[in-house]
């Protein structure tokens, strides 16, 4: 068809903010500050040096680049780590069956992550092939809210943006997704992602009737 889904990685289709958090308080520890499971959420969709900013921030800590080269290095090999140890168990619920559904007929289907890890945490779940377009954080050079990696992903699957779908878990996704011109699918909390065009709280509540009539114009 002429219809594109583009999944984000981290929180819709595996629960890596856990792992995340584990790394990133490691290091806030390690500077002498309290780094809680909220300030976690300021992190979600954002790259990889903008957390490390935020996380400073919060900590109010200032640093050379070299240092905070360092810091991003150290904290990724832990993730690393974590990353490692990951099965196809840790998909979350529906996921595959929403894949096996979009490809069934017959759509583009795609990844649109941040993540620089993105084709390890794939090959660990082993659903590297379940995606026609991979465009991660190695691929753009700006980073959500911009909606680079959104509009590559439509380009690389020459699909017209209008003509596709993000699921998206953070807000900086939602609001990407948005900038790029596509019906962005929030999963999460309705109060939380409120610049969606819907929000469900997983994949199990998804139906494919609903994805079906996402482009059938209402009648008035
Ligand atoms: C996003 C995550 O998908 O990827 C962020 O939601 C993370 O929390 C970002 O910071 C970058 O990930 P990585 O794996 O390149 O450090
Ligand atoms: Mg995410």
């Amino acid at each position: 068809t002429d219809k594109g889904f583009i999944f984000d990685l981290d929180g819709v289709v595996v629960d890596t903010a856990r792992y995340h958090y584990k790394a990133w308080n490691r290091l806030a520890t390690q500077l002498g500050f309290v780094f809680t499971q909220e300030h976690n959420e300021l992190l979600k969709g954002v790259s990889r040096k903008k957390s490390l900013d935020i996380l400073l921030n919060i900590g109010n800590i200032t640093a050379s680049e070299d240092q905070k080269q360092q810091w991003m290095e150290a904290k990724n090999q832990e993730y690393l780590e974590y990353i490692q140890k990951m099965t196809p168990d840790e998909i979350l619920p529906n996921v595959p069956y929403i894949l096996k559904h979009l490809k069934e007929e017959g759509h583009h289907i795609a990844l649109g992550s941040a993540s620089k890890n993105a084709v390890q945490i794939l090959q660990k779940i082993m659903l590297f092939d379940a995606f026609d377009v991979i465009v991660d954080g190695t691929h753009v050079s700006k980073a959500k809210p911009d909606p680079e990696v959104f509009l590559k992903a439509a380009q690389e699957m020459n699909i017209r943006p209008e003509n596709c779908v993000v699921f998206e878990d953070a807000v900086a996704g939602i609001q990407a997704a948005k900038a790029a011109n596509m019906y962005a699918i929030g999963i999460g909390k309705k109060e939380v992602l409120i610049a969606a065009d819907e929000v469900f709280p997983d994949f199990t509540t998804m139906t494919p009737q609903f994805l079906g009539a996402i482009w059938n114009v209402p009648k008035v």
